[in-house]
């Protein structure tokens, strides 16, 4: 018989899809507008309408900053009607502000909700992280290992050589070492401009061509990403990244216990995830948002841990 926590599960899984829908919806009458607080901020009003419709007493875990800094989906906000499970979310209403602003490839609005206490805390600082799709042995990849012997070791896994191999790294300087030791292993190096939620996914789809994600990013960034795998298998880890006092008081402020952990997958997200993206801009793996007279077009995976079950929902609804 079903009972009423996996009705409300597998109910809610389809409405965070919705609530993404929305957020992608308002952030798409802001692509290539060179605005990026203005696309975000688009995306974060319709978000947040939209969870308030749901039948859930929802907190924001990861949002959009601080109380102080962030008028909305702040970290502690409630969201949703107050009645239903308790719910912790996280979120990034629009992932991708500058892809969007520019019009630029994978662009996406993102959300997991998970029991109460089962995501990291993460604050607005950095992280390094590693991850890989699922099939492979546990522990093929490690945060505190050379890039070099991360390729060694996922192409002694799958049976190739390392220049078989290819990394999606953000492109920044900081990631130069990176860069440099991958294309002396002969590996291929996918760089991207940004979005790294993206970056991570692209490892558990092999028509992407992506084998190893590597490199800093933002933390909230590292938990929605690990929520994604956990729906889908693959391994990841990562670690808080700390540029000053403030940074890890801020930490503390929140919570976070260990600050200088090296987390892994279910440290990241322990509980069962729910977790939904739909794309703004066209991407590798969700198109964009496409208007058409009287009618708008999303593109969304909805997913979740307890059953693994991943669906692709194309929608079509009337404006
Ligand atoms: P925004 O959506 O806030 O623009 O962030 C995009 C992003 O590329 C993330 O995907 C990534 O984790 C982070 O910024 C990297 O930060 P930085 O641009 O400072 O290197």
């Amino acid at each position: 018989m079903l009972t009423e926590d996996t009705y409300l599960d597998r109910v809610l899984t389809m409405e965070v899809g919705r609530c993404t829908e929305a957020a992608a919806v308002a952030a798409s009458t802001m692509i290539g507008r060179g605005d990026k607080e203005g696309a975000d901020q688009a995306a974060v009003t319709a978000l947040r309408e939209a969870f308030n419709k749901l039948e859930m007493d929802g907190k924001v875990v990861i949002g959009e900053g601080e109380r102080d800094e962030a008028p909305m989906l702040y970290i502690g906000e409630k969201v949703g009607t107050g009645n239903g499970p308790k719910i912790d979310i996280a979120l990034d209403p629009l992932e991708g502000t500058t892809l969007t602003a520019k019009a630029m490839a994978n662009a996406l609005a993102v959300v997991a909700m998970a029991q109460g206490g089962t995501l990291l805390h993460a604050p607005d600082v950095y992280m390094d992280k590693i991850a890989c799709g699922p099939g492979y042995p546990e522990g093929v990849i490690d945060l505190d290992a050379p890039v070099e012997d991360n390729i060694a070791s996922l192409a002694k896994a799958k049976g190739v050589d390392a220049d078989e191999i290819t990394l999606c790294i953000l492109d920044r300087e900081r990631h130069q070492g990176l860069i440099d030791g991958a294309r002396k292993m002969g590996a291929r190096v996918f760089l991207i401009p940004d979005g790294d939620v993206a970056g991570v996914f692209h490892t558990t789809e092999p028509a992407t061509g992506i084998d190893l994600y590597v490199g800093q990013g933002g933390a909230p960034e590292g938990v929605l990403a690990a929520a994604a795998l956990r729906c889908v298998g693959g391994q990841m880890q990562g670690r808080l990244v700390f540029r000053n006092d403030d940074e890890r008081a801020r930490a503390e402020r929140i919570g976070v216990a260990e600050l200088d952990k090296k987390y892994n997958l279910r440290d990241l997200a322990s509980g069962d995830v729910m977790f939904a993206a739909t794309g703004v801009t066209n991407g590798t793996m969700l198109d964009g948002v496409k208007w058409e007279p009287g009618f708008v077009n999303t593109h969304t995976v909805v997913m979740r841990s307890k059953t693994g079950t991943v669906r692709y929902i194309r929608a079509r609804t009337r404006r």
